[in-house]
């Protein structure tokens, strides 16, 4: 079913999301955020399905990250608002998700594009993927839980690194830091995630909603996802902001 922003099937079991945005890398705005989380609240309650794949068109990008042209003339309220709702449509609402959310990672998974990859369940990449929180080199912080989320997975002192660096790693470094659980060939991604799928389905679903409640209920996350929204608000309609935004729109490397 070909919705606006996204593609959508149910096979086997299995429910497909595709973001349907490739000339702009799958990049999340309002809209897809919106879409997204209708597909999943279908999605959770249809009994039909026990597992999900979210992926994205085209083999560049998987997403390349918040749509920057929507918020590039925020102030710090309107930036509190646009994560305040994400967070609760999307990148807060997947983890509570009752059925695993498999995130297949066909290209670019940039800022909110690999924040929406973390709050999935489980990460398959394809080889030539790329995974970054460049938001620094914009002059704003993660504010989708990536400052929560990349420590969790890959620890504090490799979540530092890349995080304050903003630079790219590999599907090959990625898997062996912890940030996904598998790597293959890009042909291979869908066949891969199908059968991470139905390793999963064979179990009890009642365990499987169970098991999920019980990983995500560590309690720091939450007072950190505070910090996070307060400190990514902070950043906008500062000099920073400015330059780092008009640089990305002028294509050029920003000069703070
Ligand atoms: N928000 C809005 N538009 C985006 C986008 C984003 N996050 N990422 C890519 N696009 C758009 C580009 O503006 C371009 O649009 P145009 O054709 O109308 O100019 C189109 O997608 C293709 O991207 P382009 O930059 O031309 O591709 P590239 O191959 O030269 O570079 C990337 C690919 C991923 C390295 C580059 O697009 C990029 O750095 N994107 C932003 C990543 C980022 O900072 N994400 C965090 C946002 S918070």
């Amino acid at each position: 079913m070909e919705g606006k922003l996204t593609w959508v099937e149910i096979q086997d079991g299995i429910g497909w999301i595709k973001i349907n945005r490739e000339k702009k890398l799958n990049a999340l705005n309002r809209d897809l955020i919106d879409e997204l989380h209708d597909r999943l609240v279908d999605f959770q309650k249809d009994s039909s399905l026990k597992v999900v794949i979210l992926t994205g068109s085209g083999d560049k990008a998987f997403v390349a990250g918040a749509d920057i042209s929507e918020f590039s003339s925020f102030g710090p309220q309107e930036a509190a608002e646009l994560i305040r709702h994400g967070n609760k449509a999307l990148f807060d609402f997947i983890p509570q998700l009752e059925k695993p959310v498999i995130a297949a990672i066909n290209g670019y998974a940039l800022g909110g594009g690999l924040e929406l990859a973390m709050a999935c369940h489980l990460r398959i990449a394809a080889q030539h993927a790329k995974m970054g929180l460049p938001e620094v080199s914009l002059g704003i912080i993660p504010g989708y839980g990536g400052t929560q989320r990349l420590p969790d997975l890959i620890g504090k002192g490799n979540a530092m690194e890349m995080i304050l660096t903003g630079d790219m790693i590999g599907a090959e470094k990625a898997l062996q830091m912890g940030l996904i659980n598998k790597v293959v060939p890009s042909e291979k991604l869908l066949e891969a995630s199908i059968n991470l799928a139905e390793r999963i389905m064979k179990n009890a679903p009642n365990s499987i909603k169970n098991a999920i409640k019980s990983v995500n209920s560590a309690e720091r996350i939450s007072k950190g996802f505070q910090e996070e929204n307060f400190q990514f608000s902070n950043c906008f309609g500062t000099a920073d902001f400015d330059e780092g935004i008009a640089a990305f729109f002028e294509k050029r490397k920003a000069k703070f």
